[in-house]
């Protein structure tokens, strides 16, 4: 099944009741389209959007720490109490080091909660992909928060990460940075993606449910 993951980072836009607006939006196109919806937001949000809506709500982060003394630490066993399915790991702007995901794709998998492990190119990609996450994301940093896609710029990337990827696990493969409309989309599908990691393009738009919308019929189509 596609699915899009929308990442409000820590955008204003995309905190708080603003977050519960966009998570809604994507319920109801969810359902229109049938593809798979997954909102990953602060952790401060992750008890409130999953307590309003039905969609999977991911944390943007969790430390691969067990119960016991981190004061400060994200422990996924308390994300998971307060509503969350899982969690991105290494996003380009919240690198760990390959042993840390090693261990949080380990604590989320023993927990039943389902990991979207970012890589930045497909030797990553393919380095992490060995560890089993359910996702392996790829982003090319430099095109994060522009307005030109990945898949436009660098559509060997995504293409390279899915073959690689499927060379040592079974682990789905999504592309994100820079995807702006549903031609962005389409091209991601094309290219083997089994769906897309955005965030400015929904975080930031005026119009919110016209670019879901556009975004998930891009996928079904
Ligand atoms: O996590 C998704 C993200 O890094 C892509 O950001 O703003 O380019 O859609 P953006």
């Amino acid at each position: 099944m596609h699915v899009m993951v929308v990442n409000t980072k820590a955008y204003r836009e995309g905190m708080g009741n603003e977050a519960i607006k966009i998570a809604k939006i994507m319920e109801k196109v969810g359902k229109e389209t049938g593809i798979r919806m997954i909102i990953a937001v602060q952790h401060a949000d992750v008890h409130r959007v999953a307590s309003n809506v039905e969609i999977d709500v991911f944390a943007q982060h969790i430390d691969a720490i067990e119960y016991g003394s981190h004061t400060g630490w994200i422990l996924a066993e308390g994300l998971k109490e307060a509503g969350a399915g899982g969690s991105i790991i290494n996003h380009s702007e919240h690198p760990v080091t390959i042993n840390e995901i090693k261990r949080s794709v380990e604590i989320l998998r023993k927990n039943k909660m389902e990991s979207i492990v970012c890589a930045s190119d497909n030797e990553i990609a393919k380095s992490v992909a060995v560890f089993q996450p359910d996702y392996v994301a790829v982003e090319p940093p430099e095109l994060i928060g522009g307005d030109i896609s990945v898949t436009k710029t660098k559509p060997s990337v995504v293409k390279n990460a899915v073959e690689s990827v499927r060379k040592v696990s079974n682990s789905a493969v999504l592309c994100g940075a820079g995807i702006k409309n549903g031609e962005d989309v389409r091209k991601a599908i094309e290219l083997g993606s089994s769906g897309i990691l955005v965030a400015s393009g929904v975080v930031k738009a005026k119009n919110k449910e016209k670019i879901i919308m556009e975004m998930a019929s891009a996928m079904v189509e």
